[in-house]
């Protein structure tokens, strides 16, 4: 049986994003902006890379930071300055920070009272915020919860008094993952009890990420009659939001190969020249199955059935089954569906395996190789 081949042009492994897909998630996200008048800007934590920028400037104007490095990054490629969050900051790097920023939120009013001074006394215009934490969310999965008894992530109401600190204009939450427009509106009703008095003295108001408007299904009807209403109670506000997987959702692949099949009490494993825990790691945090292209994730009797098994030598680098039509062999090339969002972002070099390079498939149809990654990007984080 001869191997499966895709995309004989593309190397494998590879993070192939497909430029048309892009564009249609940008251009629906343009039109929700536009539609509302709120701002959407890209949060890099989920999605940076920045080959791309060029194209999402075409739609987006801005992008949220949450690191001094990720702010260089907005200024750099973005050719904005940053929407910079970082749950703490640090004096060495804050200087930096309030060049490259146009808003900058803070995490705890411990952190405001001590670096806030730094930013009057720079005399730059930056618009300040205090994260504020609703002690709402519908999010499961703790990992990814904001809103967790005990969470380190905003200031609960009962630590904020009737006014805004001097010098704050905005407000910024986040308490949404991969979540509908009805979660928001749970949310900003939350918000509402236990902040509206401070609504109502602000000047603009971060909802955060996790608005999932580009996956399928999601009601961006009922989205845009929310923020028309929520702006409409609170003419004062500019509001922003900053979601990250909504820009990549479903706009590429990896493309991976087996490289051996291994067989243990009735299990068989594929072997792949990727890595759950350096590649996907999301897969084994969250955790889930992503799809796999002509296999199914639900077992199917009768059907060759394979766990995937990355080349990393942690016990725990695998994941799911998956049933596929025909034995699996070496040399099959397969494709992980919708690897493109905090996957990249969060890549290591672990056990020094071989990184995946990052392409694009242009509109055309056309594969353009971006980057090939080698020893020397392995070495060079390390010492
Ligand atoms: C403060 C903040 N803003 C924005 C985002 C982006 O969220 P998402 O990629 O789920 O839209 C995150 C994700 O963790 C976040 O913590």
């Amino acid at each position: 049986m001869p191997v499966r081949v895709e995309y004989p042009e593309i190397p494998s492994p590879c993070f192939v994003l497909e430029e048309r897909l892009l564009r249609e998630n940008l251009s629906l996200i343009q039109s929700i902006a536009k539609t509302t008048d709120v701002e959407i800007i890209l949060a890099f934590k989920g999605f940076a890379m920045w080959s791309v920028f060029p194209i999402v400037r075409e739609y987006v104007s801005g992008a949220t930071a949450s690191s001094l490095n990720e702010a260089m990054l907005c200024v750099e490629e973005m050719k904005s300055p940053a929407h910079t969050y970082a749950p703490v900051y640090d004096l060495e790097t804050f200087s930096e920070i309030i060049k490259l920023s146009s808003h900058i939120t803070f995490n705890s009013l411990s952190q405001y009272e001590r670096f806030y001074p730094m930013i009057r006394e720079s005399g730059k215009k930056v618009a300040v915020a205090i994260r504020i934490n609703p002690e709402f969310s519908e999010v499961e999965t703790d990992l990814y919860n904001p809103c967790a008894p005990g969470s380190r992530l905003g200031v609960i109401a009962a630590q904020l008094r009737d006014k805004l600190p001097e010098g704050v204009d905005g407000l910024h939450f986040h308490t949404l993952c991969e979540s509908s427009s009805a979660d928001l509106e749970k949310t900003l009703a939350a918000v509402e009890e236990k902040f509206g008095h401070l609504l109502k003295q602000a000047k603009w108001l971060n909802m955060g990420g996790g608005h999932l408007m580009t996956r399928k299904g999601y009601d961006t009807g009922h989205l845009i009659r929310l923020l028309q209403n929520f702006k409409a109670h609170y003419p004062n506000l500019h509001v922003i939001l900053e979601p990250g997987s909504a820009f990549a959702w479903e706009t590429g692949f990896l493309k991976a190969t087996t490289l051996d099949v291994v067989e243990n009490k009735g299990i068989q494993t594929a072997m792949l020249n990727v890595s759950f825990a350096a590649h996907m790691p999301d897969c084994l945090e969250m955790p889930y199955q992503p799809r796999i292209r002509h296999a199914s994730s639900v077992p199917v009797p009768g059907k060759p059935l394979y766990r995937m098994g990355g080349n990393s030598c942690l016990s725990g680098d695998y994941y799911g089954s998956w049933s596929f039509d025909e034995e699996l062999q070496v040399g099959d090339n397969l494709i992980l569906e919708d690897m493109i969002h905090y996957t990249m972002v969060k890549t290591t070099f672990f056990n020094g395996v071989a990184h995946p390079s990052i392409g694009i498939i242009r509109q055309n149809g056309e594969f353009e190789l971006i980057r090939k990654f080698g020893y020397e990007d392995y070495k060079a984080k390390l010492s």
